[in-house]
């Protein structure tokens, strides 16, 4: 494959190999929010994307897939579990998110952090052609700008972190917190989802690794370079979704969906991958002390929860699955008609149409993270409800609100409000439930992830074609 122009550089691949048990293998599309919004942006700009397969030990030659040049990088299982399920997802992932499980400091985990990214960035300069544009993504990468420079100086790079930035007294929690930010300052421009983290990040490279700030806030100076800053909130390719849940087969879907359900007045949602940051232990609890008070029934309200099974091996993610399928029983025991749960809990993957219809059938969706970067699921509602329908829950605590602010918005801390936005947004006058849907609607069409990706590579200085 000839070397490329635009290069994506992520943790994973679009696509995850799936190994079966008769020996064959397939690919399947890979969870969360980051796939989501890049896949398309970068098919239609051709470019190529370095990731790893998904499973350990898989040596992968490059091949071509609808447009996209893919490279992948092999780890292997001791590499996942250090860099990937310890560094990435033990260590940065908790520390991140407000530390909403307390994260572990492992030095070797930290050693194999670092020789990944080494990899990382050998395999983009392989790649990438001379003067090419990089695009690093996410908090598993976060040495490999530097890295990449010191390889490739000829490179344009940016980065892009998909979650939140933390605040100054976490980020310090590190114990290698001066080489990350000297690994992300190898980048021209590295962008954030919201204006909170470039003033974290503002103010810790001046701290940490000595960087001198200019008139202009979003610009730092380091080693002889200047380095953007900015706020890049991402979304979703809200078009598509929009057309997708117009068509004929969505909407037979949605209508069979409450079918199946007994037809209840009202189907409440969420949508996740099963994540401990994502708050879905707080939404199960406010449905099910408005079934205790009896301010709902069975009858009138249903809740479905579909969670994608996510990082399976890391402890946290083993006991909140626990807490939650105990919830969940705990709550069908109680209030369960034979033939009607309460809670309808699915822990798979769902194909992006069937997505469609859920959403379009849900009469409330709850988005209720503790701490989430942006929360593309919530976007994703408001674009699959062109009959100005549903109603959105929305934690303060997701990068989301920032821009939802039609939304119900809730603090995820206190179960109390969360109850009673839940509560509001069963009983909400079907006029203010359009008014705001409406709004939410007009943000989410006009800021798709086209606008998203043009916003970020131009601040990168490239020029964009429309
Ligand atoms: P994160 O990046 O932390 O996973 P986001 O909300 O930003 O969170 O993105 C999650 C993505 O995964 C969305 O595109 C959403 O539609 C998708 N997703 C979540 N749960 C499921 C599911 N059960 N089936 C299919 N897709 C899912
Ligand atoms: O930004 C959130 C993120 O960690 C992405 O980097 C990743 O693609 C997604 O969530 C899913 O996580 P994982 O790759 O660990 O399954």
């Amino acid at each position: 494959m000839t070397a490329a122009d635009l290069v994506v550089v992520a943790n994973r691949l679009p696509v995850d190999l799936e190994r079966h048990p008769d020996g064959s293998t397939t690919w399947r599309r890979s969870p969360g929010g980051l796939v989501t919004a890049l896949e398309p942006t970068l098919r239609a700009r051709e470019g190529a994307w370095v990731g790893w397969p998904g499973v350990p030990d898989a040596e992968v030659e490059p091949f071509a897939e609808d447009g996209l040049s893919l490279f992948p990088v092999m780890l292997t299982a001791q590499e996942v579990t250090d860099y990937y399920e310890g560094f990435s997802n033990g260590t940065l992932w908790p520390l991140y998110h407000d530390v909403v499980a307390p994260p572990q400091f492992h030095r070797h985990w930290w050693r194999a952090y670092t020789a990944v990214n080494q990899r990382f960035a050998e395999e983009v300069a392989k790649v990438a052609a001379q003067g090419a544009t990089v695009w690093v993504q996410d908090y598993q990468l976060q040495l490999v700008p530097g890295k990449l420079r010191e390889l490739r100086p000829d490179l344009r790079i940016g980065f892009f972190l998909h979650i939140p930035f933390p605040p100054v007294e976490l980020f310090r929690q590190l114990p290698w917190r001066t080489r990350i930010m000297e690994g992300l300052l190898g980048a021209d421009l590295v962008g954030f989802h919201t204006d909170g983290g470039v003033r974290n990040f503002h103010w810790l490279a001046q701290e940490l690794a000595g960087a001198s700030p200019d008139r202009d806030p979003e610009v730092l100076h380091h080693g002889g370079r200047r380095i953007r800053l900015g706020a890049f909130p991402i979304s979703i390719d809200s078009h598509r979704l929009d057309e997708l849940a117009r068509t004929p087969e969505v909407e037979k879907r949605a209508a069979e969906i409450r079918t199946e359900l007994g037809s209840p007045e009202k189907i409440v949602l969420g949508v996740d991958r099963l994540d401990y940051t994502k708050g879905i232990d707080v939404r199960l609890r406010a449905f099910h002390e408005l079934l205790e008070e009896e301010r709902v029934s069975v009858d009138d309200a249903v809740m479905i929860q579909l969670a994608t099974p996510s990082r399976e091996r890391v402890e946290h993610y083993q006991q909140m699955r626990a807490d939650i399928e105990q919830a969940v029983g705990r709550i069908n025991g109680e209030f369960a008609r034979v033939g009607h749960p309460a809670v309808h809990y699915l822990h798979r993957s769902l194909p992006r149409e069937e997505l469609a219809a859920f959403f379009l059938a849900a009469d409330v969706m709850l988005v209720t993270p503790l701490r989430d970067g942006m929360n593309l699921v919530a976007k994703e509602y408001v674009a699959c409800r062109p009959d100005d329908g549903g109603c959105l829950v929305l934690s303060e605590f997701a990068g989301a609100a920032i821009e939802l602010t039609s939304a119900l918005l809730v603090n995820p801390h206190d179960t109390d409000g969360v109850k009673e936005a839940l509560y509001a947004a069963l009983t909400m006058n079907a006029e203010e439930g359009r008014k705001r849907m409406r709004t939410l609607r007009r943000q989410v069409l006009d800021h798709d992830v086209d606008r998203w990706a043009t916003g970020f590579l131009e601040a990168l200085g490239i020029r964009v074609e429309q």
